[in-house]
């Protein structure tokens, strides 16, 4: 179990000081796989550093199982080599000049967590079958590819058998298979582990194949805590539905109990409780949620049906990407490769009232 409360980091810098982390609330409970997810500059980083003592935190506390590992304001600052945790970066951080036997080997042969030999054996060489790192126990690290570097890390991180495993960007050096190949597998081994995880990505599709849990941040704030199917289907912040995936907007005002009026026209949805008439707030439909049909030459009477233009067209393999120009918004949608349609030629476009997503019109929620 982690338990973050109230923390807070800033550094000091040429230009003034810069809030890396400002208020942050966060638990993940035992054995579950949390995401960090947001842009580069979040805080994401700092708030990883911040529980495994690698950063001093200016306000709040931080426990790690039943250990309050720093607490600011009564002053406890566990450092990082007496916290129960294991860290994977994105640098594969493994010894070059070492054996991965050593590398592995290395938390348990140094410190205080020193290990008598039959044990550190037994340990390497379980932590080594675990990420299918069996026969290498002898190369030099600099041997091994970037993908195998990073199972040393891996292997190194779990070898002392922590209670927490914290990972920052582990795949970013990777190239595209072998971090989906790795995704896998640090799931795969989490779960056997039965490990608590705090994990840091900027990849929303990384975030969303993982995780238990994702954190959505965006300037040193937790905007939306949720599993990924929530954090998808219903994004709280315009920031949130961008950040994981592409999403359709319409400025739209509220008409009615299930009605809006937008610059398309009408549109029925199910609006949740407490949006009056008049008011201001944002529509929101994924691509592939969004219905693109041949054009007929009746008029279009069907509800949410909206006649458009075909203004651009990619071919995906699997399914279609395109843009349909109606009233002079663009709409993306994502169709099924069997409808054939022609660039420029008329199409219905349809938005099914069960997948609209109405969206609180904030302040810098862009
Ligand atoms: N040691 C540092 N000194 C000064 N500023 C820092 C330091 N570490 C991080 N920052 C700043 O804090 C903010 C958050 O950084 P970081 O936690 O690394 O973000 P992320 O990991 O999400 O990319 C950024 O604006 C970054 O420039
Ligand atoms: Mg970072």
């Amino acid at each position: 179990m982690i338990e973050i409360r109230g923390l807070r980091k800033s550094y000091e810098t040429r230009y003034g000081p810069v809030e890396a982390v400002r208020g942050i609330d966060l638990r993940v409970n035992e054995g579950e796989f949390c995401v960090l997810l947001g842009p580069s500059g979040c805080g994401k980083t700092t708030t990883l550093r911040a529980v495994a003592g690698l950063e001093r935190p200016d306000a709040g506390v931080v426990v790690i199982g039943d250990q309050k590992v720093s607490d600011a304001e009564a002053g406890i600052f566990v450092p990082v080599e007496k916290r129960d945790i294991g860290m994977v970066f994105q640098s594969y951080a493994v010894w070059p000049h070492m054996s991965v036997l050593r590398n592995v080997a290395f938390p348990l042969t140094e410190g205080w967590r020193r290990t008598h030999a039959a044990e550190v054996e037994r340990r390497v060489k379980l932590a080594l079958e675990r990420v299918h790192l069996e026969g290498l126990e002898k190369r030099s690290a600099t041997e091994l590819s970037g993908g195998q570097q990073q199972r040393v890390a891996l292997a190194r991180a779990i070898v002392i058998e922590p209670k927490v495993l914290l990972m920052d960007e582990p795949l970013s050096n990777l190239d595209a298979r072998l971090r989906e190949e790795l995704r896998t597998e640090i799931r795969r081994l989490t779960r056997e582990l039965g490990v608590t995880t705090l994990y840091v990505t900027h990849d929303q599709s990384e975030a969303l194949s993982m995780g238990d849990v994702i954190c959505v941040m965006n300037r040193g704030e937790i905007l939306q805590i949720g599993n990924p199917e929530k954090i998808y289907q219903e994004p709280a912040s315009v920031f949130v539905a961008e950040f994981v995936g592409k999403m359709n907007f319409l400025h739209v005002r509220v008409e009615g109990k299930d009605a809006v009026s937008s610059p398309l026209g009408a549109i029925q949805c199910l609006l949740p409780d407490g949006f009056g008439i008049g008011r201001d707030v944002i529509l929101a439909i994924r691509p592939e949620h969004l219905e693109v049909l041949e054009d007929r030459e009746s008029p279009v009477a069907d509800t949410n049906t909206f006649r458009g233009e075909l203004t651009s067209r990619w071919y995906l393999g699997d399914n279609v990407f395109c843009e349909v120009s109606v009233n002079q918004q663009v709409l993306m949608a994502r169709v099924p490769i069997d409808l054939k349609l022609e660039l420029g030629s008329h199409v219905r476009l349809r938005f099914p009232p069960q997948r609209l997503r109405i969206i609180e019109e904030l302040p810098g929620n862009g």
